[in-house]
């Protein structure tokens, strides 16, 4: 095992910091790349940070976790969370352990949010508090 932490982000979260920033705050991705980078640093890991809009590129970074021996992987699938078998597959495919992050609450949301299939193979969940639960996540990264 490596002191990796994949963080992996999902669709339309390239456009944090405007995209509903009612919901989502208004800190951008960069803006949380750059905290999580910091905090990693002074706990002795290393982030690798992505994002992407497409399913299947989710599915290869779960798959490259694994075969990196990445500590633990921070996942904010975004809607795929609510509609990905194959992202549920993944990670039960995968001996890393998945943190499940979201920004929002989904359970408080609409109902079609309250279905999480990463929640099926996920270890914990940091959820409903905005760009800080990155970090929350991390340093749950930190205590696996
Ligand atoms: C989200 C919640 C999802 O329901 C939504 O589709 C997103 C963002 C969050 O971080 O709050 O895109 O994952």
């Amino acid at each position: 095992m490596t002191d990796i932490v994949f963080v992996l982000n999902g669709p339309n979260l390239n456009l944090l910091g405007t995209r509903e920033p009612e919901i989502y705050g208004s800190t951008t991705l960069a803006d949380i790349a750059a905290i999580l980078e910091q905090k990693a640093g002074e706990i002795g890991l290393t982030v690798d940070f992505r994002q992407t809009n497409h399913e299947g590129v989710l599915v290869d970074w779960l798959h490259e976790a694994h075969a990196a021996g990445a500590k633990a992987v921070l996942l904010n699938a975004a809607a795929y969370t609510h509609t990905s078998i194959a992202l549920l597959d993944a990670i039960k495919a995968i001996d890393v352990p998945v943190i499940e992050v979201h920004l929002s609450d989904p359970a408080t949301r609409e109902g079609f949010r309250h279905l999480s299939y990463v929640g099926m193979a996920a270890v914990d969940e940091v959820k409903g508090l905005g760009a800080n639960g990155y970090a929350v996540a991390l340093e749950k990264a930190a205590a696996l």
